[in-house]
């Protein structure tokens, strides 16, 4: 077996200094647990248009193809605001999850229970919270043609197009319906088949894939319904399938619900490629916080768990993805927090590194 690789793409703003910290991470894996991972570093985003005038270069999507997980820190910043929409730093994110098909988007919602506090729910609501969201991520409006802005009888017209075919849903619902089978057997999918005919088909496609899966009990909602519940009882959800602009939305609420979007991790996923992997890029929820990169304030929590999510579903290490994991834990009972954790004045955050080093002094316990 050859080694595992991993690209890193650590992007904009506070991409750079969180992905400092996961290095360590890995390696400290390498280190401690005995394999050898094949690291490369390139440029997305807004650090990829300043060196090539693209938000990806050709060489590195051909890289971001061979290797078996790419491991990327966050696109964006306000000195690209202005760049033509073609080049702007989120296509160059587009454009990885578009060729590499990564169709499902798992984007886990846990609440710490050192965070419970942290919340803006009620501690009740939230304690033990536990849910996963499925957002297919390669279709839909984000992706549909006919778009753009032309001149219709003299004004300007914007177009954006909902699109989704059968497979599309079935193969998104599969994903979905897979891991509810490993987790609490309960799947609700979101959309508004009230409206619109994508989501008639959606409901109707999904329902279909479900018997298949006679164990998992399957509901449906209408997707603002769904928001207001998010937030109302979060905790009747196990997993949800939704598409990708739902998806998008919903991901972030269920992500504050948490108490930080600093938290929070993703995997997407795609087909399995020669050797069984999956095509992967780990991804943390976040994005680049350009009004606080490089002042060392971020918190490296959510892309250090998205390299846990490389571990699982990447690498076949669900031991050391465990151990990962409770290490953040961990720390967070411990008590060390970034600023986005902290509400009480007066308490000095711990810096991105400090967060980084105490990751790794409970792995270290760990053994
Ligand atoms: C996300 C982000 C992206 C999206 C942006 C950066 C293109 O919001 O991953 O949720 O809209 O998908
Ligand atoms: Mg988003």
């Amino acid at each position: 077996m050859t080694n595992p690789s991993l690209l890193i793409l650590p992007g904009d703003g506070i991409g750079q200094e969180v992905m400092a910290e996961v290095r360590k991470v890995i390696d400290w894996i390498g280190a401690k647990r005995d394999v050898t991972f094949d690291v490369s570093e390139d440029l997305v985003g807004g650090a990829a248009y300043d060196e090539h005038g693209v938000p990806l270069a050709d060489e590195t999507m051909a890289k971001a193809q061979e290797v078996d997980a790419v491991l990327l820190g966050a696109v964006g910043g306000p000195q690209y605001d202005d760049l033509d929409f073609s080049v702007k730093p989120e296509r160059g994110l587009l454009r990885l999850r578009k060729e590499m098909d990564l169709f499902a988007n798992l984007r886990p919602a846990q609440c710490f229970d050192a965070l419970a506090d942290f919340s803006s729910l009620k501690k009740d609501i939230v304690s033990g919270l536990d849910i996963m969201i499925v957002r297919e991520l390669t279709s839909g409006v984000y992706f549909g043609e006919p778009r753009g802005i032309s001149e219709v009888d003299g004004q300007r017209v914007g177009v954006n197009t909902q699109r989704y075919t059968e497979a599309e849903i079935e193969r998104g619902a599969r994903a979905a319906f897979e891991l509810a089978m490993k987790r609490d057997k309960r799947l609700c999918s979101m959309e508004k088949a009230n409206v619109m005919e994508s989501g008639i088909l959606w409901r109707d496609v999904v329902t279909e894939v479900s018997k298949d899966y006679p164990e998992v009990e399957l509901s449906h909602m209408y997707a603002d319904n769904g928001a207001m519940q998010l937030v109302r009882a979060p905790k009747q959800f196990d997993v949800i399938y939704t598409d990708n602009l739902f998806g998008d939305i919903l991901s972030d609420c269920a992500a504050m619900l948490t108490g930080s979007l600093g938290m929070l991790p993703s995997a997407s996923l795609g087909a399995p490629m020669e050797n069984g992997r999956p095509k992967a890029m780990y991804e943390p929820v976040h994005g680049s916080a350009p009004d606080i990169a490089g002042e060392g304030k971020a918190n490296p929590c959510a892309c250090i768990l998205s390299f846990a999510m490389a571990l699982r579903y990447s690498f076949d290490m669900g031991a050391e993805a465990d151990r990962l994991e409770a290490a953040v834990e961990k720390v967070l009972a411990d008590g060390v927090r970034t600023g986005d954790l902290l509400n009480e004045a007066g308490v000095k955050p711990a810096t991105t590194s400090e967060m980084g080093n105490a990751v790794i002094a409970a792995l270290d316990a760990s053994l």
